[in-house]
């Protein structure tokens, strides 16, 4: 770790906002930058408590390595309340990093970014700044949303001229490019950090931060817009590639094909690079699908309704393969899954995560029980009460949905959760692996089998088993993208 930088400028920072991004990304700032008070502050009490309670492993965003960092800085120059106002009038630096999903009603629903909670948050930073005050878009936003904040600060600049503490403001742009599962790493050794603005010294400001950690090269200058829409362009290549490989996958499963060979090969060409190449159940997590549609939503009303439908489609491909996944078990196991048993093996969008926002799982999970499945779910860090929000139906536990291992014909679909892999697999007609847990690579196959009822299958939508271990246990199997296994 190098020495801090001392010629900061900056000393008092408020980040609006507790969740995902915000607290890791504080958290580092603040093991970082121990000269600086770094205060996240969030209307919810009940996500601030828990960033507060003493026992690390139940912190309310669950990242490798976030505990040992928060273990490091907090109640040092690391804190966390709900005093917001409090810490924005402390603030030389106020960070925005609040959720901007798409809107659900009223113009651009569907589609555009809700921008409420930025505005009530320009309003509080309006009210409370004192003296001079950097506010830095944290949060993912459309291009020209820094017009919004600004014009919200420059009206209580107007009217506060007279006052004896009149406040002056800068906005920056600094989206995060940090994923879930790898965050403290990101954002320890991010591939680069971008500032737009206006004001060279309050972007300066900003990358003394960085610069405690991030080498000066990595720092990148842009003007504001160009810094709003890098973000979301960053996010519509990387789901681009995703869509564009399960659609190959599709194909390869259709032709003999495998589509792990397919990228393999592809990737080693330098220009295309091997990243995001994995064929999976589609993507999932709060960003990709929510941005994208923000692009698509921006170029209909910037006239380009061509560059629209073009990014429109990645996510219309994301949506129709999660639904080709459900198809195909149903395909599989008879054309019925009436009281049929199917064990999913991870609800996370991705693993190292305990997010299921967009997880794929949601509307896989879900056809399967409109096709009345008896699912049994698996998650080792996703709560039952969180799954129960996301399929919109109650957990009901084996004992009053169904025997042991018995099946009957009923058409209703129930779901029920267990922390232990072999009890969800036990009784199970079919195993469908949805997240790509550790764990998961290293089942024992021949003991899982023992109990499945027969004829039964594997499922693996993120191709993470070893193939050769499941069929020789006497198991039925399929793959994401493997056309050779089709053809067995
Ligand atoms: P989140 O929902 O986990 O957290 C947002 C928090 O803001 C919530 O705890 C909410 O209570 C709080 N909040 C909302 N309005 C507030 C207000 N007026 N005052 C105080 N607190 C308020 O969201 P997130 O996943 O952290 O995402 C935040 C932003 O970062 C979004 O724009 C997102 O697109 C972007 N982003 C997310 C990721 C990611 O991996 N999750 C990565 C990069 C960028
Ligand atoms: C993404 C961006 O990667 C990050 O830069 C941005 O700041 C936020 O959005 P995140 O959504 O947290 O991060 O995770 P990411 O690793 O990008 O995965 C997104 C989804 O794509 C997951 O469901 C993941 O399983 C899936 N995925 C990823 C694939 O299916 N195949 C791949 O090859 C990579």
């Amino acid at each position: 770790m190098r020495e801090p930088e001392a010629n900061s400028v900056i000393r008092n920072i408020c980040c609006i906002g507790a969740g995902y991004v915000g607290g890791p990304t504080m958290a580092v700032v603040a093991d970082r930058c121990p000269l600086i008070q770094v205060k996240v502050v969030d209307i919810n009490q009940k996500r601030i408590d828990a960033w507060n309670q003493n026992d690390l492993s139940k912190l309310p965003v669950y990242e490798p390595g976030l505990d040992l960092v928060v273990s490091r800085a907090r109640n040092r120059n690391l804190y966390f309340s709900v005093d917001v106002q409090g810490a924005i009038a402390e603030a030389d630096m106020v960070f925005i990093s609040v959720n901007t999903p798409t809107k659900t009603k009223g113009l651009g629903a569907g589609k555009a970014s809700d921008l409420r909670w930025v505005e009530a948050c320009a309003r509080q930073v309006a009210n409370f700044a004192q003296g001079h005050t950097i506010v830095v878009e944290k949060s993912t936003l459309p291009v020209r949303t820094a017009e919004v904040i600004k014009t919200i600060l420059e009206a209580a600049q107007t009217s506060h001229q007279n006052d004896s503490n009149s406040s002056t403001f800068e906005v920056l742009s600094n989206p995060e490019f940090l994923a879930e599962g790898s965050a403290i790493k990101d954002l320890e050794e991010p591939d680069r950090v971008l500032i737009g603005g206006e004001s060279s010294e309050a972007i300066e400001a900003l990358a003394s931060i960085y610069k405690n950690w991030v080498p000066e090269q990595k720092i990148l200058r842009t003007n504001i817009w160009s810094s709003e829409l890098a973000k979301l362009t960053a996010n519509a290549f990387l789901a681009q590639r995703i869509s564009s490989i399960n659609s190959i996958g599709a194909l390869c499963e259709a032709t003999g094909a495998d589509v792990r060979e397919v990228a393999r090969a592809i990737g080693t060409d330098s220009r295309i690079g091997s990243k995001f190449l994995d064929a999976g159940p589609g993507f999932g997590g709060s960003c990709f699908k929510k941005d994208i549609l923000n692009l698509v939503y921006l170029s209909r009303h910037f006239g380009l309704p061509e560059v629209a439908d073009f990014w429109e489609g990645v996510v219309e491909l994301n949506t129709w393969h999660q639904h080709r996944i459900s198809r195909l078990v149903v395909k599989k196991l008879f054309g019925t899954l009436s009281g049929k048993r199917v064990a999913i093996l991870g609800f996370a969008f991705k693993a190292n995560t305990n997010d299921t926002r967009e997880t794929s799982a949601i509307n896989i999970a879900k056809d399967l029980l409109d096709e009345g499945a008896l699912l049994s779910i698996h998650d080792p860090k996703v709560a039952p009460a969180q799954i129960a929000l996301d399929l919109g139906l109650e957990e009901m536990k084996p004992s009053k949905s169904f025997g042991s291992k018995s099946s009957g014909t009923s058409n209703e679909g129930t779901w029920w959760f267990s922390e232990e892999i072999s009890e969800v697999c036990s009784g199970a007609d079919a195993i469908l692996i949805l997240t790509e847990w550790y764990q998961y690579s290293q089942i024992n196959w021949i003991e899982i089998s023992k109990n499945m009822r027969n004829p039964a299958w594997v499922f693996d939508a993120r191709s993470i088993v070893n193939s050769e271990k499941v069929l020789s246990a006497g198991l039925q199997f399929w793959r994401v993208g493997d056309g050779s296994a089709e053809v067995r």
